[in-house]
């Protein structure tokens, strides 16, 4: 088979894997295509859910005929017993004869493990490593490596950079075109975060319109220490629909025990952080949690986070936003950045699109926890008396690092801006 179309095959698997972005937590999205003498047998993505895998659908598709193909896979096939067989024997049992990988798998319990269990069963196994395969896996290679979601954050501002104007309103910044384009980023997420300042001022259900209605799973989290979410906030009212999830302290949960009862009734599942304080965090999840691939478990429905007794993570890097990367300095530090991101993937979301108000959005780029910046911007000027998007980072000229544009668009009248913390690409 030619170059050329080995590198066709693996980018439709590609294509695949990216339609399951946001589904499959904490497994990855990957993609799958089987082809024998030039026609495809079978094309498929990890399912919704992160089960059934990819490999093991496509050999499904394509029963008997199976053998002798190529298998195309956007991610090294696991070599693990979790809850199904490894894909490396799954391949080797149907007869593949040559299988070519577009990204390695980091896991620990793969690594390398899937490629050698294929070769020493006589299949050939090539390697095409394509950036786009490793920036479909970031937030799986993240958490596995850091315990940490890949982090993007949204921001609608006007040409002056605010939020908001003086009256406190945000509704609407930008048209019809660039809320749409905005509603449909949701759908690549496991999860949103906002802030409570915001579930206040606007009452936003952040639901995705995205066609697939198996989207109605993306969790909908509020930062929240003083446990103030309102019953009646449409986030409660739509929780036994569309997971809600409140992170709050056990301060607060002890101080509004009833508020905390009525709350869980309607259905929210709570992320309780007790004694936290900064720079005492959830550990990585590796032999935590499941790690995702074959290792999901079913969710509690309160998981309560003694920071405290944890160990002390690695610092943070200095924030390519500008500020130290030190845990944030708001009141209460059981709340930082830090803390979320790590309770959040020890919960098995792998990608986290943060849509709140300044407050929030600028803890998370000064903790330089943000990769991606979704940024659309009207273009309207409303002066100083708004909100800016961004506060105070405590940069400089010379250590504010400077961010990579990688996607640039006009929407109706508004313009859409993608910008990378590193030179990670597009997904
Ligand atoms: N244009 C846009 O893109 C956009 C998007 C969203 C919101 N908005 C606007 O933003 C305004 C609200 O702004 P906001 O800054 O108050 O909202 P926010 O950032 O969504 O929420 C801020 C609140 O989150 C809580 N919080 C929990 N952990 C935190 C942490 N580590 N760091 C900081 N805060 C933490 C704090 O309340 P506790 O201390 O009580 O926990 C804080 O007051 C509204 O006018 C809304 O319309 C605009």
């Amino acid at each position: 088979m030619s170059n050329h179309l080995d590198r066709l095959f693996l980018h439709h698997a590609l294509s695949l894997a990216a339609r399951g972005l946001g589904r499959t937590m904490p497994n990855p999205s990957v993609g799958c295509v089987l082809v024998k003498d030039g026609a495809v047998l079978a094309a498929t993505r990890t399912a919704d859910g992160g089960r059934p895998h990819a490999e093991t659908q496509a050999l499904a598709m394509a029963g008997d005929a199976a053998r002798g193909s190529t298998a195309y896979v956007t991610l090294e096939p696991c070599a693990h017993h979790g809850q199904t067989p490894p894909c490396a024997e799954a391949l080797i049992a149907a007869g593949v004869a040559r299988v070519l990988i577009g990204c390695m798998d980091s896991d620990p319990r793969v690594s390398g493990r899937g490629v050698a269990m294929l070769e020493a069963a006589g299949i050939t196994v090539e390697k095409m490593l394509l950036p786009e395969a490793a920036a479909l896996n970031r937030g799986f290679f993240r958490r596995i490596a850091q315990g940490l979601p890949h982090v993007a954050c949204k921001l609608a501002t006007s040409l002056d950079g605010l939020m908001t104007d003086a009256t406190g309103a945000s509704q609407w910044i930008t048209g019809a075109v660039a809320r749409a384009h905005g509603n449909g980023l949701r759908a690549k997420y496991d999860a949103i975060l906002t802030g409570i300042g915001t579930v206040l001022t606007d009452d936003p259900a952040m639901t995705s319109r995205a066609p697939n209605p198996s989207h109605a799973h993306l969790i909908r989290v509020v930062a929240d220490r003083q446990l103030r979410l309102p019953l009646h906030s449409k986030l409660v009212k739509s929780a036994n629909q569309q997971p809600v999830w409140v992170i709050t302290s056990a301060e607060s949960v002890e101080l509004a025990a009833s508020h905390a009862t009525e709350l869980r009734e309607a259905g929210v599942k709570f992320l309780v952080v007790e004694n936290g304080e900064a720079g005492r965090i959830p550990p990585p999840l590796r032999g935590r949690l499941g790690g995702g691939r074959d290792g999901t478990q079913a969710l509690p429905t309160e998981i309560l986070l003694h920071a405290e007794s944890l160990p002390h993570s690695a610092p943070l890097q200095p924030s390519p936003y500008g500020g130290g990367g030190a845990p944030s300095t708001t009141a209460d530090a059981s709340l930082s950045p830090e803390v979320i991101l790590r309770a959040l993937a020890a919960e098995g979301i792998t990608r986290l699109l943060i849509e709140a108000g300044p407050a929030l959005s600028t803890a998370f780029l000064a903790a330089n926890t943000v990769e991606t910046l979704h940024w659309y911007r009207a273009p309207i000027l409303l002066g100083n008396a708004g909100k800016a998007a961004v506060g105070v980072l405590d940069s400089t000229l010379p250590d504010a690092a400077r961010l990579t544009l990688a996607e640039k668009r006009a929407l109706g009248g508004d313009v859409y801006e993608r910008y990378e913390s590193n030179a990670c690409s597009p997904v």
